[in-house]
């Protein structure tokens, strides 16, 4: 359950120059499954993303994930808040899919060979299996999306949150990983462009101008998300 109670951020856009609002009068209670998030570029999405596991803090209001605190419990937030970057290349940092697997497994005690085992199990469920031990550069983008997802997945979040996961990727990757949100219990929190992929959400946010300026059910707000765009 994600709470935002009257967020705003704010931030200094250049030194010694006034600071901008990003985000403002932000009021939500999240407890759908599937969270779609859509706007323009610039308009605030990666922001509101950022603010549910504590990477940005709130300048005014509180966010709260299941009673914790973004601002006070951090470390236990980011355990349960997994993140997906658009670009995996800024979450993958091993040479190779398995030792990033195992990195992204350090927190829990296991011995070696139940850690390998997990690694392997893993890699198995993303297709990664046969590429455990080359080097992550030779893997394709979509296969680089999959290993980060994997990695994050592997901390076991209650919640993931995805910035644009599939804008990088061609069709057919886009729709694995499409296919691999949509069968993950935990809550998802998706930003996206892909307006299929929102209109699968229980709950569609827009963002425009660093608030929301629609909330509902995925076919009404895309909608709107439309008719502000102006595109039809
Ligand atoms: N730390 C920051 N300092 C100043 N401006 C920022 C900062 N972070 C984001 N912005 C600005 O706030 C606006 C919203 O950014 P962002 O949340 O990344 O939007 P989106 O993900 O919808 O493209 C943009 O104009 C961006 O340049
Ligand atoms: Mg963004």
């Amino acid at each position: 359950m994600i709470t935002f109670e009257s967020v705003a951020v704010r931030a200094e856009s250049t030194p010694g120059a006034p600071d901008v609002t990003i985000l403002a009068g932000v009021d939500l209670h999240l407890v759908e499954r599937r969270v779609a998030v859509v706007g323009a570029n610039g308009s605030g999405k990666s922001t509101l993303a950022r603010l549910v596991n504590g990477l940005v803090l709130p300048t005014d209001g509180r966010v709260l994930v299941d009673g914790l605190d973004t601002a006070r419990d951090g470390a236990a937030i980011r355990r349960r808040v997994g993140f997906v970057f658009t670009d995996p290349d800024a979450q993958l940092v091993m040479p190779t899919p398995r030792e990033d697997v195992a990195l992204s497994l350090r927190r829990l005690t296991l011995d070696a060979a139940e850690r390998a085992e997990r690694v392997h199990g893993v890699l198995a469920r993303f297709g990664l299996a046969a590429h455990a031990e080359v080097s992550v550069h030779a893997l394709s983008g979509g296969q680089k999306q999959l290993l980060a997802l994997a990695g994050v997945l592997a901390t076991e979040p209650a919640i993931l949150v995805c910035d644009e996961p599939t804008t990088l990727l061609d069709l057919r990757w886009r729709r694995v990983v499409d296919e691999l949100l949509d069968s993950l219990d935990q809550q998802v929190v998706l930003v996206t462009h892909d307006l299929d992929a929102a209109a699968r959400a229980d709950r569609v946010l827009v963002v425009d101008g660093g608030r929301i300026v629609a909330d509902g059910d995925a076919w009404g707000a895309i909608e709107t998300y439309r008719d502000r765009m102006a595109v039809r």
